[in-house]
């Protein structure tokens, strides 16, 4: 409280006081009281009222958002891509510790949200608790390379597959989708996570990526590459002007789908260097 007051005399410094009468002309949002009540005035254009729509719905209660990728999915297994598969052996055995795990965390009033796939609903049956589906959720699009390996995409489509090395987050697949794509396909679910409060989001790894990098804060170029292996829990408690991070392994072996930035991006680079950094899998 003391830290706050002594804020507020460092702002009166350098700022002055909206006049409802005298700047009538501007543009501004008044928020009184961390939003029992509002004060909005000549909003002009789209950004503007979705900056109102946005200012409107964040909260400060305290809260965590958990996010997870559903448990290890048959196609996981073998290297590949999309689909709609089921849980092996393995992400049936992750689906029941996830439900452990949030049993003890003694969370009050969760929501769990699912995608529409059957890995992220088959995950969260296992957690024993109602869950909500959503299609934006879903797995990023991968056109005509989905369920390939990155071994099969190289084979078949080189040139894509080195294209998308050389700019993961604006490359969208033929037919299919880019990581921008799935950023404003999010944004409502990101909304409504600001909305809410404890919530359990079971997702996909692109997808995990893009709300992890809204929740930290981080760039477009390291969004692809940001680390959400599979059977881990990243549990995320807002902060004063950030995010608190903490990573919870459930100690279930699960197969690696996380491909670095090969060296060489050229479209004229041979297979082996394209397939440098391809994760093992059976
Ligand atoms: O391999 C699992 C997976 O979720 C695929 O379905 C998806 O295409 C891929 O990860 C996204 O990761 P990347 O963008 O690194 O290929």
């Amino acid at each position: 409280m003391e830290d706050f007051i002594q804020r507020i005399e460092c702002y009166r410094a350098s700022y002055m006081p909206i006049d409802d009468d005298k700047d009538r002309k501007l543009s501004y949002i008044k928020i009184f009281d961390v939003g029992s009540r509002y004060l909005v005035n000549k909003i002009q254009d789209h950004i503007q009222s979705r900056i109102v729509y946005y200012l409107m719905n964040i909260h400060v209660t305290p809260r965590s958002i958990y996010l997870s990728r559903h448990g290890e999915s048959e196609l996981n297994l073998t290297g590949r891509i999309g689909g709609d598969s089921g849980l092996s052996p393995r992400g049936h055995k992750y689906a029941s510790a996830l439900g452990v795990f949030i049993k003890s965390q003694n969370i009050n009033d969760l929501k769990v949200w699912t995608s529409h796939m059957k890995r992220t609903i088959q995950t969260a049956e296992a957690v024993g608790v109602r869950y909500e589906q959503w299609k934006a959720l879903n797995e990023i699009d991968a056109g005509v390379c989905e369920e390939l390996t990155y071994e099969e995409i190289q084979e078949k489509f080189p040139e894509e597959f080195a294209l998308r090395d050389q700019d993961k987050y604006r490359y969208r697949y033929p037919k299919g989708e880019s990581y921008e794509d799935l950023v404003h396909r999010l944004e409502p679910v990101i909304m409504e996570l600001e909305r809410q409060e404890n919530v359990l989001v079971i997702c996909h790894q692109a997808v995990m990526r893009c709300l992890l990098a809204y929740f930290l804060d981080k760039p477009a170029d390291q969004l692809p590459y940001l680390r959400c292996p599979l059977h881990t829990v990243l549990k995320l408690t807002p902060i004063a002007y950030g995010c608190k991070v903490e990573s919870f392994f459930l100690n279930i072996e699960a197969v690696n789908t996380h491909r670095e930035r090969p060296e060489n991006v050229d479209v004229n680079r041979n297979p082996e260097e394209a397939l440098q950094t391809v994760p093992d899998h059976i």
